[in-house]
Order: structure tokens, then C-alpha cells, then sequence
């Protein structure tokens, strides 16, 4: 029996193929690579000696996604596929909707056809929305200030309500919070297209001579040093947030929504300050307007993730830091 990874060749979903691999699970990768490349499948084999089975189709394909059902034996699903730029989204919401939303609806009409009621959603911190104050708490209220936002809270809701409608279905929604840093090796990492819209990928762009100076937006909010504060997790840590929840799924019936985050905050010019130490490099910055729908803090609550996961963070600044400079320094253009 194989897992599914939707999305497996992107940033996440490659981090996770490795630490399955690590623990014996065989997996099927399906990607459209509308934001990835199939190097990341061979760096994988670099890393773990194995490479994972991969068909390239869009999972919105539902001929292709159940000719993927039908050739593989799945056992349960992690799904990562979907488009996650706040800013386009809000430039070409259709396509949010149609690869987030409409997406999600084909695999699960799919899974439900051939009998596969288990699943990991990639659900994100966006949907706590701007009015709860940190430590956010998976009980508090959600919404969405952008359409990617709304992907994931409708999502969240169509996997609430299936998982009602039918008590066979097991699904756990977890909520990252800033994911960041990468394999040890050197050989896998995040790979932004164009201008990176976040905060570490712009960063270490900076570092490395590509882009000559950060912008930080905004040094008057109510933190430490007026800069936003953010919980980063390490994609290694969240890569095995994964494989415990997959094992979770055996004895968790409905949907639960787990965050997955450390539940400390690190502001703007800490990761700066982090950076030019762990790097030795210069990482000029200019003090500009606040970004538009940014708020002052958000960091996780992460007691869940341990009662339900028995997992928690294990990694702090130092090895995100270092490990995003080891991929950064190695692969100057990424993965090209
Ligand atoms: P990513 O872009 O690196 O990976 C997503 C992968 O999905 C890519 O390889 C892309 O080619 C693929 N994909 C997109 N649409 C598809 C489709 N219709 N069919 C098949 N494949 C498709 O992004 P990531 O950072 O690895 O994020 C993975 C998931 O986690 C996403 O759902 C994202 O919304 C969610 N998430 C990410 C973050 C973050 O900061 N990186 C935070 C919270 C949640
Ligand atoms: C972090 C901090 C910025 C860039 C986003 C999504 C969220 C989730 C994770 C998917 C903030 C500041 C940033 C820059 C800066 N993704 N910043 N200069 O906004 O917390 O979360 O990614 O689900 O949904 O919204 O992350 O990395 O963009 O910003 O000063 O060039 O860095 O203002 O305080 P964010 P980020």
C-alpha cells in the first residue's frame, strides 16, 4: 500500500517524501508542477537512496486522478497540491478557487469512489483571520482576509462537513504556521518563482547577492522592536508533523484541525539579525509602509499537535536559519 502526496514535488511535500521514505512508507507523488520541477524527485533519491513513483497530472483531472486510483493501491492521502501566493490570489482569484477549492472536490470525489477515507489537509494559519489575538487556539473562530485564505477555510469546511456525512471518513486539517529552512543535505529547499513573496526566501535571496536589499514592512507595530512577529517551523519538523498524523489517522474518527507551529514568535529583525550571524553575509534593509493585511503577531498554541500527534518542534532558529543558508548558498538559482 502506498500513501498519495498530492503537491509532492513542491517545497513541503518533497520535505515530507523524505521523512516517509525515512520510515519505510512507499508513496505515489502526483504534481502538475505548476510551481515545482521534477528535480526535486531526483534530489530526494540523492538523499534517501529511493525515488518516489510519480505521475504528473493536475488534480483537477478527474479521468487522470482515477486512472492514478486505479493503477496504485492508496492507503490514505496528504495533500498538498494547490496554489498559496496571497497577493495573486488576489489578482486571479478564479484560479485559487478552481486549484484550491474545485481541486480538492475532484480528489475527494475520487478517494470517496475507490473506498480511500483518509486524509492530511495542508491548511494553514491564514485561517484564524485578523481578529483573535496570539497564542491561536484551533477552538477560536476563523475567517479570511484574501482569497487563498478562503481555499483553505472552504476547504476546511467541505472536509468538516464530509467527515459528518459519513463517520468512515478520517481527516486531519493541519494548520502551518511559517514554514521555513530545509533538508539538512543542502540538496532540497524552498524554490520561489520570481520575486519571493516571504519573508526567509526574500532574505536569503539578499545573502546570497540576488536581490540587493530587504524591504520590512513596517517597524511600528506593537512587538518587540516594532517589526512583525511570526511562528517559524522548521519543514523538517512539519515534514514530520505528517508522517505522525498519517499514523493517527488509524484511531482519529471526523475531522480534527491540528496547528503546527512552535508557539514562539520571532520578529522581522531577529531573522535578520539571525541571518547575518549564521551567514556572516550582509543583509542590507530599508524600513518601509506596512504590508496590507499583515498583522502585528501570530503564533500557534502547539499543545494539540502534542496530545493528538505526540509530536512537537525540535528544531529552533539556529538549524532554520542554517539550513535555509546551506540550500541558499548551494543552489544560488534553486533548483535550476
Ligand atoms: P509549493 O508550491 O512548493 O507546493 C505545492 C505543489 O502543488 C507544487 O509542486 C505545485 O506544482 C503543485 N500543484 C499546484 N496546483 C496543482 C494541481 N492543480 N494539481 C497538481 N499539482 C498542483 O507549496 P508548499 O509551500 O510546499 O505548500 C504546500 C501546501 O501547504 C499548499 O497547499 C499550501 O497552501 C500549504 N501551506 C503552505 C505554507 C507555506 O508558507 N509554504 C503555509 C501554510 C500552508
Ligand atoms: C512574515 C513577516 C511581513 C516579506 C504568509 C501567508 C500565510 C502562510 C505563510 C500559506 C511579516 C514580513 C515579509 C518581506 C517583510 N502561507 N516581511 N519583508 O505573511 O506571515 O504568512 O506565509 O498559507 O498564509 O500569509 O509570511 O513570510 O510573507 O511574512 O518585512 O519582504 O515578514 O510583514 O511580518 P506571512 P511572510
Amino acid at each position: 500500500m502506498s500513501l498519495l502526496i498530492t503537491g509532492g514535488s513542491g517545497y513541503i511535500g518533497s520535505h515530507t517524501v523524505v521523512e516517509l521514505f525515512t520510515v519505510g512508507q512507499d508513496v505515489v507523488v502526483v504534481d502538475n508542477l505548476a510551481n515545482s520541477s521534477t528535480k526535486s524527485l531526483e534530489r530526494i533519491e540523492q538523499i534517501t537512496g529511493k525515488k518516489p513513483i510519480f505521475i504528473e497530472a493536475d488534480i483537477c483531472d478527474k479521468a487522470a486522478m482515477e486512472n492514478l486510483f486505479t493503477s496504485h493501491d492508496i492507503s490514505a492521502v496528504i495533500h498538498f497540491a494547490g496554489l498559496k501566493a496571497v497577493g495573486e490570489s488576489t489578482q486571479q482569484p478564479l484560479s485559487y478557487y478552481h486549484n484550491n477549492v474545485a481541486g480538492t472536490v475532484t480528489l475527494l470525489e475520487v478517494m470517496a469512489k475507490f473506498n480511500v477515507k483518509k486524509l492530511v489537509f495542508s491548511s494553514s494559519a491564514t485561517v484564524y483571520g485578523d481578529k483573535n489575538e496570539s497564542p491561536l487556539v484551533e477552538t477560536m473562530p476563523t475567517s479570511a482576509t484574501n482569497p487563498y485564505g478562503q481555499t483553505k477555510l472552504m476547504v476546511e469546511s467541505i472536509l468538516f462537513d464530509l467527515a459528518k456525512s459519513d463517520p468512515q471518513w478520517s481527516i486531519i486539517s493541519l494548520r502551518y504556521f511559517n514554514p521555513i529552512g530545509a533538508h539538512k543535505s543542502g540538496l532540497i529547499g524552498e524554490n520561489p518563482n520570481g520575486i519571493p513573496n516571504n519573508l526567509l526566501p526574500f532574505v536569503s535571496q539578499v545573502a546570497v547577492g540576488r536581490l540587493a536589499a530587504l524591504n520590512v514592512f513596517g517597524d511600528d507595530y506593537d512587538t518587540v522592536d516594532g517589526t512583525g512577529v511570526r511562528d517559524y517551523i522548521h519543514v523538517v519538523d512539519l515534514a514530520k508533523a505528517h508522517v505522525q498524523a498519517v499514523n493517527a489517522l488509524a484511531d482519529l474518527s471526523g475531522c480534527t484541525a491540528i496547528n503546527i507551529g512552535t508557539g514562539n514568535g520571532t520578529s522581522v529583525l531577529q531573522i535578520v539579525d539571525k541571518f547575518k550571524e549564521v551567514s556572516g553575509a550582509d543583509i542590507p534593509f530599508n524600513i518601509r509602509e506596512r504590508r496590507p493585511g499583515d498583522i502585528a503577531t501570530v503564533f500557534a498554541e502547539a499543545k494539540l499537535a502534542q496530545q493528538l500527534l505526540g509530536w512537537q518542534a525540535e528544531l529552533g532558529l539556529d538549524e532554520m536559519i542554517s539550513d535555509t543558508w546551506r540550500w541558499q548558498s548551494n543552489n544560488p538559482n534553486g533548483f535550476e
